[in-house]
C-alpha cells in the first residue's frame, strides 16, 4: 500500500544535480502545508534557491516565515556549530573567541565530518523542538533540500561513521538519537528525484540502493519530474493515429492552416516520441525500483516562481494518499 508521505516528520529529498530537487522539495512543502500542516522547508549550505521562489531571500540560519504555515531556513554548517557550542558552552563571547580561533579554524578545516554531523544533528534537533504544555512538535513536517546524489549520501552516512568509531561519550549519545530518527520509517523517508532520462535514472537507482544496503533510511518514493504525457489517453490515441493517416481528414486539415499542418505534425510526432520516452523510464524506475512512483510534468513556462511550483505541488497533492498510514 502506498502510504501518506506527510504524515512523516522528515523528508529528506536528493537526486541528481538539476534534476529538480529544490523544486520538488518546495513543492511537497506547498502541498503538505496545504494539508494544514506546519512545515519547515530547509535548505542545506549557504545558497538560497527557495527564497527566490516567494519574491525574498531567507537570510543564512535564520528562520523566516514565506507564507501562512510555511517556513525556510537555511542550515549552514559553521552557524550551526557556533549553535551547537553555545548551547553547550553556555557564553556566546567564549564561543566567538572559540572559533576565531586559527587552530580552531585549521582543526574544523581538517576534521572530516563534522559539517555532515552538525547538519543532520540539526535536523534532528528542528525535528525534536515542541511547544506549549502538551509538548507538540514545533513542525508537523520538515522538508530537507539535500545536496546533489555523491554529496547527499556520504552526509547521511556520517553518523554511522561515528557510531562505529566513537564507543562511548555524549556525541555517540546524541548520534544514536540521530540515527534513531534517520532509520525511522514512521519519521523519515528519502525521496528520490530523477528526470526522465539515463543519467538521472542510474543516479537514482544508485541513491534507492544506498539507502537501502548502506544508510538503512526508508525509501519513500521516486518523483520523476519533467515528464512529459502522452497528448492524448491510450483510448483516444490510435484514433488520432487512424486520422492522420486518413488522407481526407489531412487534407481538410491543409486547408485549415495551409503552412503550418507540417510543423504541427511534426511537433506532435516529436511529443508522442518524448512522451514514450517518459513511459520508457517510468517502466525503468518501476522495474530497477519499484515502490511509490509519482510524477511531475515538464513545464515548458517553468521560471522558478511560485505559480509554477503550485502547479507541480497540485500534481503530487493528488498522488499523495490522504489520511493516516
Ligand atoms: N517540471 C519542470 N519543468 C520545467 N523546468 C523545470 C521543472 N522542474 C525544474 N525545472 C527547472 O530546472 C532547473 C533545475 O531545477 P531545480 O533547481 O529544482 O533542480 P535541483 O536538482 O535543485 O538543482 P541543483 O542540483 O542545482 O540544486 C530550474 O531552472 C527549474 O526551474
Ligand atoms: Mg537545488
Amino acid at each position: 500500500m502506498v502510504r501518506n508521505l506527510f504524515d512523516r516528520r522528515v523528508l529528506l529529498v536528493t537526486g541528481k544535480g538539476g534534476s529538480g530537487k529544490t523544486t520538488i522539495a518546495t513543492a511537497l512543502a506547498m502541498a503538505a502545508r496545504d494539508r494544514g500542516l506546519k512545515v519547515l522547508l530547509v535548505q542545506l549550505g549557504k545558497n538560497d534557491y527557495v527564497g527566490p521562489i516567494f519574491g525574498r531571500n531567507i537570510p543564512v540560519y535564520k528562520e523566516t516565515e514565506l507564507e501562512p504555515g510555511l517556513f525556510g531556513l537555511i542550515v549552514e554548517p559553521y552557524l550551526a556549530l557556533h549553535e551547537y557550542l553555545v548551547g553547550a558552552m553556555k557564553i556566546r563571547m567564549v564561543v566567538d573567541w572559540f572559533l576565531e580561533n586559527r587552530v580552531i579554524q585549521y582543526l574544523t578545516q581538517a576534521a572530516p565530518g563534522w559539517r555532515e554531523l552538525i547538519t543532520v544533528g540539526k535536523i534532528w534537533q528542528l525535528e525534536q523542538q515542541t511547544v506549549g504544555y502538551q509538548k507538540r512538535p514545533r513542525f508537523d513536517l520538515l522538508v530537507v533540500d539535500a545536496p546533489a546524489t555523491g554529496h547527499g549520501i556520504s552526509f547521511l552516512r556520517v553518523p554511522q561513521i561515528i557510531l562505529n568509531t566513537l564507543k562511548f561519550g555524549p556525541v555517540r549519545q546524541q548520534t544514536m538519537a540521530v540515527q534513531k530518527l534517520l532509520m525511522d520509517p514512521d519519521r523519515t523517508l528519502l525521496i528520490g528525484v530523477t528526470l526522465p532520462e539515463d543519467l538521472a535514472v542510474n543516479e537514482v537507482e544508485e541513491i534507492h540502493h544506498a539507502a537501502k544496503h548502506v544508510l538503512q533510511i526508508p525509501y519513500g518514493a521516486t518523483v520523476i519530474n519533467g515528464f512529459i504525457a502522452p497528448l492524448a489517453d491510450a483510448a483516444t490515441t490510435p484514433i488520432v493515429r487512424e486520422l492522420l493517416r486518413d488522407e481526407k481528414a489531412m487534407s481538410a486539415l491543409g486547408r485549415a492552416v495551409p503552412h503550418g499542418v507540417a510543423a504541427l505534425l511534426e511537433a506532435m510526432r516529436l511529443h508522442e516520441i518524448r512522451a514514450e520516452l517518459s513511459a520508457d523510464y517510468r517502466a525503468q524506475v518501476a522495474e530497477r525500483i519499484g515502490g511509490t512512483i509519482m510524477t511531475t510534468p515538464y513545464l515548458a513556462e517553468m521560471n522558478e516562481d511560485r505559480e509554477s511550483i503550485i502547479k507541480v505541488a497540485k500534481v503530487l497533492d493528488e498522488q499523495v494518499p490522504r489520511g493516516r498510514r
